[in-house]
């Protein structure tokens, strides 16, 4: 597996986070994914007035996975529109674990650590 360039993963996902719609948070997300085959994919959050039908930065990032030839994320970084660490929230961390798996690597406040610490005893079918 090639070398991850996090700091371009992370410029990627604060470019994503641009395209954030967040009339009611107002909080930008974006997300950064590389992928098995070495491309990238990316997502922003996506709110709406029905405030929990807001799709996460992680779900757009998650569909263009599989629009954009499928496989797996192999390393992911979340930053807000300004730049700062985001962590991806409970119901991320099962998507990201899904479509990621164990070893996918994610940037967190403790460092890099992989998923399966990041969501210890993930639910798996
Ligand atoms: N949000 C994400 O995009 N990803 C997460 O993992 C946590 C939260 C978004 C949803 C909402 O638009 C905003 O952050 C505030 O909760």
């Amino acid at each position: 597996m090639e070398t991850i360039n996090w700091e371009a993963l992370r410029a990627a996902a604060v470019e994503a986070a641009a395209k954030a719609y967040c009339p009611y948070s107002k909080l930008q997300v974006g997300s950064a994914a590389v992928c098995d085959d070495g491309r990238l994919v990316v997502g922003c959050n996506v709110e709406n007035g029905s405030y929990g039908v807001t799709l996460c930065a992680e779900c757009t990032m998650a569909g263009q996975l599989r629009l954009t030839g499928g496989g797996r994320f192999v390393a992911v970084a979340c930053r807000s529109g300004q730049g700062e660490l985001l962590m991806p929230c409970g119901r991320c961390r099962q998507l990201l674990y899904e479509l990621g798996g164990p070893d996918c690597l994610v940037d967190t406040p403790r460092g890099i650590i992989p998923m399966r610490e990041v969501l210890p005893d993930a639910f798996e079918l």
